[in-house]
């Protein structure tokens, strides 16, 4: 599904280089709920960002289901990130001025589907997360847990392939981040999609089929 091969990012600021990634080589098959921990600057945001196609390697390839992303079209790129991959992050990103039904309704309106069809799947989604009680909600009626819940009820609308959670437990106390957890460890393989979460606590690996350290910007053999 994703496979890295001697990925490396780099940042420049005047003379000075900082590699944020380096030498990063890692294959992740369909299907796997895959955690990367690591400390604060170790690159994990940076990993992420490459897998969702919004960043580019300095170096090395990035493999998406087979494509290499460098070679891929911005157009491709942007039907890939839009169709095939759900994003999910620390700050939720819900959209202010909709309800909760209408923030996981979106990614599905922007691919111009019926009405009436993405209301159904939007309540279908909301009710897999526990959350058909707060469907009109606005974000700012919701807690941290059920706001997150709403991120990721939105982030799987689309059935994507690939499933991105950068510390999605962050903003959240320790009850509430293993709640959110446990539904991402439930629901992603039963949709199918392949999961890759990222965060600094080393407590998540167990949520996962398998973890790889980050160190520095390097895996931690
Ligand atoms: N746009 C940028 N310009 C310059 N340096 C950057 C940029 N983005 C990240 N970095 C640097 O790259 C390194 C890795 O950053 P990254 O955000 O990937 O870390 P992280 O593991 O996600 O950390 P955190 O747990 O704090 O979110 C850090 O040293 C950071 O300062
Ligand atoms: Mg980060």
């Amino acid at each position: 599904m994703i496979r890295l091969d001697d990925v490396g990012k780099a940042y420049r600021r005047g003379s000075h280089t900082l590699w944020a990634l380096r030498g990063v080589s890692l294959e992740i098959p369909a299907g796997e709920f895959h955690v990367v921990v690591g400390p604060s600057g170790s690159g994990k945001s940076t990993l992420l960002h490459l897998m969702a196609t919004l960043d580019v390697p300095t170096e090395g390839t990035v493999w998406l289901d087979g494509r290499a992303t460098a070679a891929c079209s911005d157009e491709t790129l942007t039907l890939l990130r839009r169709d095939r991959i759900g994003l999910v992050f620390q700050a939720f990103n819900l959209l202010p001025y909709l309800t909760s039904r209408e923030n996981v309704a979106l990614p599905r309106l922007l691919q111009r589907l019926p009405h009436r069809q993405v209301r159904r799947e939007a309540d279908e989604w909301l009710d897999a997360v526990g959350l058909t009680a707060r469907a009109d909600h606005w974000p700012h009626e919701l807690s941290g847990g059920e706001a997150q819940r709403v991120a990721i009820a939105r982030a799987l609308i689309t059935q994507p392939r690939l499933l991105l959670a950068d510390e999605p437990t962050g903003n959240l106390d320790s009850a509430r981040g293993l709640e959110i957890l446990t539904l991402l460890a439930t629901l992603a393989p039963k949709s199918g999609v392949t999961t890759v979460l990222v965060t600094h606590s080393a407590d998540a690996a167990r949520f996962g089929h398998r973890t790889t350290r980050l160190r520095d910007g390097r895996i931690d053999p």
